[in-house]
């Protein structure tokens, strides 16, 4: 059985101190977000809200904040796919997504099965520099995957991919979860990528940041493959958020 894994997210306050010139940034003030075991939460806000800064502060990247962050399980496994891919460039491509895991024959496996659905199976003793961006950032995703997380953090993680390659993708993450249960706080600007993937889209607005909206999405698996529903759903999203 997975490990539960919902967790619930309190920023009594997040600020940015002033430097350089920057004036201080308040980005978060009472602040609160629940994720349910295993649902897919998609964050949409403007560019430099604070949605990064949210993940960061969920995976423990960043603890200089006031608040908690409580989790439903004791030690879940967390999965952080960041914004920029992050890859180790003196490491293999292989050796990058082996980084997160246990040392063992099978993580080996595991880990050239992931690249394999991934498309990288022919990239994996390049090294990171070699790769084009929308490579690097499958390699990203593959260390994340790979893990077998129990909450999965994915911060933008199919821009500048081709679409054809990010729909791929997207139907690869889908089977993924419906193979093995998990959590995912998922950032995303592009409205119809929340919906089609996730079953609750957050709108958030600020600052300081709140939930300007909260958007269930019913659909089946089929029906999210159908641009009509999937507009349906995104018209609700969108018009309250513009
Ligand atoms: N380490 C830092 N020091 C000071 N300010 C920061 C730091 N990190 C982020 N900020 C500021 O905090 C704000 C929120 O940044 P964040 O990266 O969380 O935004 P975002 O919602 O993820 O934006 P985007 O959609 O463009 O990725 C921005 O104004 C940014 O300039
Ligand atoms: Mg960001």
């Amino acid at each position: 059985m997975a490990a539960m894994s919902g967790l619930t997210v309190e920023i009594a306050d997040k600020t940015f101190p002033a430097s350089d010139g920057a004036p201080e940034r308040a980005l978060y003030r009472d602040f609160r977000l629940e994720v349910a075991d295993r649902s897919f939460v998609a964050l949409l806000g403007p560019s430099g809200l604070g949605k990064t800064t949210l993940l960061n502060i969920v995976a423990g990247v960043d603890k200089d904040f006031r608040g908690k962050v409580a989790f439903t399980s004791e030690k879940p496994r967390i999965g952080y796919a960041f914004q920029s891919p992050r890859l180790l460039p003196w490491r293999t491509v292989l050796d990058n997504v082996l980084l997160a895991l246990p040392k063992g024959r099978e993580h080996v496996e595991r880990a050239r099965a992931v690249l394999g659905e991934m498309g990288l199976g022919d990239a994996e003793r390049v090294f990171p520099e070699r790769l084009s961006l929308g490579m690097q950032r499958r390699v990203a995703l593959a260390r994340a995957f790979a893990l077998e997380p129990d909450l999965l953090l994915m911060d933008e993680p199919f821009v500048s991919l081709d679409e054809q390659t990010a729909e791929k993708l997207r139907d690869l993450l889908a089977d993924l979860i419906q193979r093995r249960p998990t959590t995912v706080l998922f950032v995303t600007h592009d409205s119809r990528e929340a919906v089609r993937l996730a079953d609750r889209v957050v709108v958030l607005a600020g600052p300081p940041v709140r939930i300007e909206r909260d958007v269930r999405v019913e659909l089946t698996p089929e029906k999210r493959r159908e641009a009509g529903d999937v507009e349906r759903v995104r018209d609700h999203v969108v018009r309250v958020a513009g």
